[in-house]
């Protein structure tokens, strides 16, 4: 065995905190329901668990509008909770990171209180702050980008919603301030952290406007209405160049860089990701980041094996240029952000066996897989059809902009606000099949609706006793992934790089040689891999299929693959 970090062999879960598990029956998660579910997490075979933001928060971004770095929401315990918490979760041999956000507090943080107060008080240039709005900049949550203050006589920036104003990272003051909030969490033993919106931190300093002849809500307005592939084309354009100006300062990497010194002062090899995909973060492999996201991976309508190779012939080689095992990769096709996998890559008549599929995808390949919390048992986006459930305040702001401003009927508008708003895909965990699907009691009103598609066997309970269930399959093949050298640290070598029908690979450690098969068609193959380079070995041993297969063991000139067929041997 090499000697990977333990991130870099650990299958990682996102627990959404708000809607994972009520502990004390009032329609919210928390962390005694978190708690109570540690042992379902050890079942299921994850080793890391990243949380979404527990921290207080006005909750204008759910969560990620932070009023103090340093305690925990009050909906979702105390600190001793938490403590208990991380505990429970190490004893179980259970990583755990924290969201971190950086760019931004929510403007009920006290160093916004101050900092808005006047313009001589000590956090005056805690945030970014213009007499004038400097240019037409806008927010990518809710229009304008500058909001005004009459305390100041002045405007202030947030790139996110109103209620999330940007701080001021050229103030070493803020650094400071943010790295104590860091090492208070460290102290407490939590093992890394998730940094939310990296490329967000730093603005272009001579605030050049962007030049798409159309408001935020105009835009979102017209991608939704666009429908040649070349207004396709353009709106993607304008999403680009809107934004351009307000990303990806070098800035940055300096950030990412005194960050990962007070990491790496602490002991227990803390880890740092960051929600970004650009493989620079990484800096030299070993001064930014640990890893990034592989967002491309998902950012396609259709997972097809061509998307998936090239998907990764580009990324595999820029990290493997870096230093010996410092560029990993991460592998990712659902979060909090996103359409659950389960709707947004079925195609409507195999949504069950695709399911499978994907998991298996993020699974096998090369690098660190994370899973947001429900994939597991199947759960799907779940359409609200009344603005008053909106809780994503994006969504909400979205559906008044269009029916206000653009006289959009309410219908249609909360249709498109259904669609775009985080809500569908942040639905209370499925427990069981009772009532509020066993996440809280009951007669009680959850925070978002329950998706009622938990009385068809989208729930934990029903999927642990069904040998069949997809949570049984998750568990299974997490199981083989453990057990195998290769699927976890293995090179990555495609085979058979023309298939369009299939995805197939061999994962190669010192030690194993293992042979994946994932049938993405409705087709039975027959499939020889005897000629194929880089394949000597004469004889599969099945590790994993998800199809029922005979005793007899499969043969390599002539291996048959039913249809969407995921199918893992070794090669010996
Ligand atoms: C990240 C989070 C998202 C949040 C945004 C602003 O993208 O994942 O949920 O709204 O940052 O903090």
């Amino acid at each position: 065995m090499t000697s990977l970090k333990w991130w870099q062999t650990a299958v990682f879960y996102q627990i959404y905190p708000r809607s994972f598990a009520d502990g004390n029956g009032d329609g919210i998660g928390d962390f005694k329901g978190m708690t109570e579910k540690l042992d379902y997490l050890a079942s299921l075979g994850v080793d890391a668990l990243w949380l979404s933001p527990h921290f207080p928060s006005p909750n204008w971004d759910c969560g990620y509008d932070i009023s103090d770095y340093q305690s925990v929401a009050p909906e979702y315990g105390t600190l001793e909770e938490f403590k208990l918490f991380l505990a429970e979760a190490h004893r179980r041999n259970l990583r755990v990171i924290l969201d971190l956000v950086l760019n931004h507090t929510s403007d009920e943080h006290p160093w916004f209180l101050e900092s808005r107060s006047s313009r001589d008080n000590p956090k005056a240039d805690w945030y970014v702050w213009a007499d004038t709005p400097p240019n037409n900049w806008q927010s990518c949550f809710d229009g304008e980008a500058w909001t005004y203050v009459p305390e100041r006589d002045q405007y202030y920036y947030h790139f996110f919603m109103k209620q999330q104003p940007d701080l001021n990272w050229h103030n070493p003051q803020v650094k400071e301030a943010m790295w104590d909030a860091v090492r208070f969490w460290l102290d407490l033993g939590v093992d890394g952290y998730r940094l939310d919106a990296i490329g967000t931190i730093f603005e272009d300093p001579d605030l050049t406007p962007h030049n798409v002849p159309m408001t935020l809500a105009e835009l979102r307005r017209s991608t939704e209405l666009a429908k040649t592939p070349e207004e396709k084309e353009r709106i993607g354009e304008y999403w680009k160049e809107m934004f351009q100006n307000q990303l990806d300062r070098p800035g940055v990497h300096d950030v990412m860089k005194e960050l990962r010194s007070i990491i790496d002062g602490y002991d227990n090899d803390r880890m740092l990701i960051g929600e970004d995909e650009n493989i620079d973060y990484l800096g030299s492999g070993a001064d930014e980041l640990h890893l990034v996201f592989n967002f491309p991976l998902m950012r396609t309508k259709v997972i097809t094996p061509a998307h998936i190779r090239s998907n990764q012939q580009e990324r595999l080689p820029k990290l493997e240029a870096l230093s010996a095992q410092q560029g990993w990769p991460c592998n990712t096709l659902g979060n909090h952000d996103c359409s659950r996998i389960y709707t947004c890559f079925g195609n409507k008549l195999h949504d069950a066996e695709l399911a499978r599929l994907h998991a298996a995808l993020v699974l096998t390949l090369k690098g660190t897989p994370f899973l947001y919390n429900g994939e597991e048992i199947g759960m799907t986006d779940y359409m609200l059809t009344d603005i008053s459930q909106v809780k994503d305040t994006m969504g909400s702001w979205y559906y008044h902009a269009i029916v206000t401003d653009m006289g959009v009927h309410p219908e249609e508008a909360m249709v498109r606000t259904a669609e775009m708003t985080r809500d569908k895909n942040r639905t209370p965990m499925q427990w069981s099949n009772k009532p509020n699907a066993g996440f809280s009691p009951d007669e009680v009103r959850t925070w978002l609706p329950v998706n009622p598609n938990y009385k068809e066997g989208i729930n934990v309970y029903e999927q642990d006793q069904n040998p069949d269930s997809l949570l049984n399959y998750y568990r299974h093949l997490l199981r083989i992934r453990k057990g195998s050298s290769a699927l976890k640290e293995g090179e990555y070598i495609p085979l058979h790089e023309t298939a369009e029908n299939y995805f197939a690979f061999l994962r190669v450690s010192d030690e194993q040689k293992v042979l994946v098969v994932l049938n993405f068609s409705e087709e039975r193959l027959e499939l020889d891999f005897s000629k194929t380079e880089n394949v000597s070995e004469k004889k599969l041993q099945t590790l994993f299929s998800s199809a029922v297969r005979s005793h007899t063991e499969p043969v390599i000139e002539k291996l048959t693959i039913t249809p969407f067929e995921v199918f893992i041997a070794e090669l010996v």
